[in-house]
């Protein structure tokens, strides 16, 4: 209930008065004035530390062009010619790094080209010569990707026959093997540099089924929860000194 007019001040502002009296007394006092700096300075120098390293490195990264052509070494393998066609012929639908067509990927693309379903484009209606694409251009990088395919065989195989999607048969049986090649490679499916061909092909599993992994007894901390946790820790350790300095002082 609120007492007008009968000269109650509120215990919060009484609180708050008493805070400040003291502090302004032991403000004058140099040690305590130290001491209150080191704090300040300390709990800065962690929080800047511990909270802005990852922003700070991001940063001054310089981003590079996603888009552009790979650089092809002076001895290319054949999975670095495989990047080259990768690049020439399957990046525009399956992304820079195999994602698939995903929506983060489509943004890369002028405004105007970004609804690719739309009628005209490559939607139900095609424009005069075009094609119409799925809903879900796969991603043929990254784990999970490739599952449908038992060996480097049936994949290149497969390639080989119905990519890409808008010209299938285009590509050369060179250009086959080395895209397969690439992609074996980015997949970590093959780390040899010796060209893959029809005899070793097939000896080259693909879309092994993963491994389960077992399910952690308790959650991992969130990167949310720990810095939390980590600002109030360097807010206790900055404010406890003045605060026992003011209680020793008030005994005596
Ligand atoms: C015009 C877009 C387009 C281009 C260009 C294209 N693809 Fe595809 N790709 C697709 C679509 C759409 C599918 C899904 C087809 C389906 O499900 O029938 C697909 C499926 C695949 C798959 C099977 C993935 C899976 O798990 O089902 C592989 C492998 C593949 N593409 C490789 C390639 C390679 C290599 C190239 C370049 C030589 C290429 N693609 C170029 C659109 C494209």
């Amino acid at each position: 209930m609120l007492i007008r007019g009968s000269g109650v001040t509120p215990p919060l502002f009484l609180w708050f008065k008493f805070h400040f009296q003291c502090c302004l007394e032991f403000m004058q006092r140099r040690f305590f004035f130290q001491l209150l700096l080191i704090c300040i300075g300390l709990a800065l120098l962690f929080s800047g530390l511990f909270l802005n390293l990852d922003t700070a490195t991001a940063q001054t990264m310089p981003t590079p062009d996603r888009l552009a052509q790979p650089t092809l070494p002076a001895e290319p393998s054949q999975a670095d010619k495989g990047a080259q066609v990768y690049w020439l012929s399957c990046l525009p639908c399956h992304g820079d790094s195999g994602q698939g067509l995903t929506d983060e990927f489509k943004q890369t693309y002028p405004e105007e080209d970004r609804n690719c379903w739309k009628s005209g484009c490559h939607g139900n209606n095609p424009y005069e010569r075009g094609f119409t694409i799925p809903k879900v251009i796969p991603a043929i990088i990254g784990p999970g990707a490739l599952q449908k395919f038992p060996d480097a065989l049936g994949l290149r195989a497969y390639v080989f026959a119905a990519m890409p999607f808008w010209k299938p048969g285009s590509l050369t049986d060179e250009e086959a093997w080395q895209v397969t090649a690439f992609l074996l490679r980015e997949n970590n499916l093959r780390t040899s540099r010796d060209d893959l061909n029809e005899s070793n092909a097939a000896l080259i599993s693909v879309g092994t089924p993963p491994t389960p992994l077992p399910t952690p007894l308790s959650a991992p901390p969130t990167g949310e929860k720990s810095s939390l946790a980590l600002l109030i820790l360097v807010g206790v350790v900055a404010l406890a000194p003045p605060f026992i300095f003011l209680w020793v002082f008030r005994k005596k």
